[in-house]
């Protein structure tokens, strides 16, 4: 990056703060602030981490990246430990500073991953906001060294202005989760009040009803309509407690005994204490109250055993039931269940096994790789 005028620094924060302001989603806002810095200065090539729980990481944005950096789809781009984020990680990075020694960049260089393009030093730029450190900005021109103090204040200045656009939309996306959970809430108290209220009134009045007649052809129709009603009511409190929300704080094995509770199953927990991080957490969640709602429904198991473990570089998820079992090729496996739990499993690059057979019970596998920690 030269040394802008003054009259393109102005540009470049003016247009760098419209955009900003126009934009309404994390992602898209990183990407475009990140382009259009290289577009309006000399820099070459850019990208940004956000920063997680205990030492995690996610690549948020990157553009025009070498050869050697976008290797392998970005791969060590999303793994492995690098001087930045360490001293983000010990705190030590206040403000935007010079890397003169970037462990991705030399990796790159050793195992021949292509051309590097001339970068070999980068600029880091902390991502604030307030005191609170989110992520971090690093850009690089071929065979610059050191960015001057005055490039620096820019980056610094250019990170404020992403910082204050990040709070921005995350309160929005905030507010928008709280909302969306309202509805759900809102959605099962409906629920509960009419639909299940007339599947109750339904299964007695059928009961009711056999009194009324002598006929054995209308009773038995009769007891049809009264057990067609009780499953009915049993899939309806099984689906307004999944809509429910209120138990989304708590830990994984909180959830799981409250919702084997809720569904009368004898279930035992072994779940990891270690964190998993949020979103592994609610596809976990996901994923096995489907698993006890297949239970509940078609295994008649008496114990079930939920077990969350992490193992190397993978989490699993391991729902046991000792049920009826079925046989897994005869079984339509494009059945709605079975299917979110595979789409679930795959949104987080995860697999899915399940394995079972006539009279022996039922074992769901799902396997999770674990993301972006050193
Ligand atoms: N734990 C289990 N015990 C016995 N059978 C099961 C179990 N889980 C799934 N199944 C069988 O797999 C089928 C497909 O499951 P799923 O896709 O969830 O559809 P659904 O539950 O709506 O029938 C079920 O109909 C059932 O025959
Ligand atoms: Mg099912």
């Amino acid at each position: 990056m030269k040394q802008m005028k003054r009259e393109d620094e102005l540009f470049l924060t003016k247009r760098i703060a419209e955009l900003l302001n126009r934009e309404t989603h994390m992602e898209s806002m990183l990407q475009k602030v990140l382009e259009a810095m290289l577009e309006l200065t000399d820099l070459q090539t850019g990208w940004m981490f956000l920063l997680g729980e205990n030492k995690a990481y996610t690549l948020a944005a990157h553009a025009r990246l070498p050869e050697a950096l976008a290797y392998d789809h970005c791969y060590h781009m999303c793994e492995g430990g690098c001087r930045c984020l360490d001293l983000c990680g010990e705190g030590r990075l206040k403000k935007a500073i010079n890397i003169i020694e970037c462990q991705r960049i030399d990796e790159a260089i050793q195992q021949g991953r292509g051309d590097t393009e001339g970068i070999i030093y980068h600029a880091s730029v902390p991502l604030k906001t307030g005191d609170h450190l989110f992520g971090l900005l690093n850009v690089a021109s071929p065979h610059k060294r050191k960015f001057s103090k005055d490039e620096l204040h820019l980056l610094e200045a250019m990170a404020l202005q992403i910082g204050t656009a990040y709070e921005r939309i995350r309160l929005a996306e905030r507010e928008r989760a709280m909302e969306i959970m309202e509805e759900r809430n809102r959605l099962a108290r409906d629920l509960h009040d009419s639909v299940n209220q007339h599947l109750f009134s339904i299964m007695y009045t059928a009961n009711g009803t056999k009194g009324l007649t002598a006929e054995d052809k209308v009773k038995a129709q009769l007891d049809r309509i009264h057990e067609l009603s009780r499953e009915a009511l049993t899939e309806m409190k099984a689906l307004i407690w999944q809509l429910r929300t209120e138990h989304i704080s708590e830990g994984l094995e909180a959830r799981f005994n409250w919702y084997a509770h809720k569904l009368e199953l004898r279930v035992s927990c072994a779940i990891t204490k270690e964190p998993l991080g949020e979103s592994v957490e609610a596809v976990l969640w996901k994923i096995a109250q489907e698993a006890m709602n297949n239970i509940k429904k078609h295994a008649s198991s008496t114990q079930t055993t939920i077990i969350v473990e992490k193992k190397e570089k993978n989490i699993i998820l391991e729902v046991i039931d000792n049920g009826t079992g079925f046989s897994v090729e005869e079984v339509d496996q494009t059945g709605f269940g079975l299917t979110s739990m595979k789409e679930r499993a795959r949104l987080l690059d995860g697999s899915f096994a399940i394995v079972s057979a006539p009279g022996v019970g039922t074992q769901v596998k799902v396997t999770v790789p674990v993301k972006g920690e050193e």
